[in-house]
């Protein structure tokens, strides 16, 4: 495949960033994104240019760190992430315009990579358990129903990658930050904090800079692990239960 790519460029975080096209040749169908922008960033290193700077690290679907729009939309045509995306989703001879993911909390550092070190802040927060639970103990020992166990670990399988916030036009992070809140709420484990915990991440959440939720969706419909809308029900139920509870103290 031939392709035309319109990349954005952008020293750091003070530049005001512009789009570069660049001709790439020799791509395979079978390529996965990140694999064709290795073949432009060779081309470019050859040449004694800067490379264009993107994260990953797994490139597996795991680590979430592969964030861009791809033509307009969070990680591409397909709901996954850039480093699943295929090339076979492109046609030959097209134009593929590539840019960081825009939202305020965002902030980019140089080329495609931001810094969503603003998420991690909402993980410090609250996203954790902090009480002593001992040795490891039996797999059995505290039964789950299975229904609960699942939507725990659907929850749990957020990566973390940015992309609920790049899809929406408020750019909340009410998806991720649900599903962060739903999968310690769920399980018995995650009950001694759970007041606290929703409270504090909202919080933090809000002084971030993301937006609010005004349920379009578009979250959704972009997470490349299907982390469902239930959960920014569910993180809005704990919520106010905790904020009522705290008032009646
Ligand atoms: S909710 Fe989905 S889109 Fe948002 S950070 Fe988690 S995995 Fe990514
Ligand atoms: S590089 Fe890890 S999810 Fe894409």
């Amino acid at each position: 495949m031939k392709l035309t790519l319109k990349v954005w460029r952008q020293k750091n975080n003070a530049d005001q960033g512009k789009f570069v096209s660049y001709p790439v040749e020799g791509i395979s169908k079978d390529m996965s994104f990140l694999e064709m922008m290795d073949v432009l960033n060779e081309q470019l290193t050859e040449k004694g240019e800067d490379p264009v700077h993107f994260d990953h690290d797994c490139r597996e679907g795991i680590c979430g760190m592969c964030s861009m729009y791809i033509n307009g939309k969070p990680h591409g045509p397909q709901q996954t992430t850039t480093c699943q995306l295929h090339m076979r989703s492109f046609n030959d001879g097209e134009t593929i315009t590539i840019e960081p993911w825009r939202a305020k909390a965002f902030p980019v550092v140089k080329d495609l990579v931001v810094d969503r070190s603003s998420f991690d802040r909402i993980i410090q927060a609250g996203g954790y358990v902090s009480v002593n639970t001992g040795g490891v103990p039996d797999a059995n020992e505290i039964p789950i129903p299975k229904k609960i166990a699942d939507e725990a670990f659907d929850a749990a399988t957020c990566i973390g990658c940015g992309a609920c916030v790049a899809a929406c036009k408020n750019a909340s992070a009410m998806l991720f930050t649900s599903a962060k809140i739903s999968q310690l709420s769920m399980l018995p484990q995650g009950q001694v904090e759970r007041k606290e915990r929703a409270e504090k991440m909202i919080a933090q959440m809000d002084a971030e800079g993301f937006g609010a939720c005004t349920n379009t969706g578009a979250c959704a419909a972009e997470c490349p692990k299907g982390i469902s809308l239930t959960n920014i029900a569910r993180m809005n139920r704990e919520y106010f239960s905790a904020v009522v509870s705290s008032e009646n103290v």
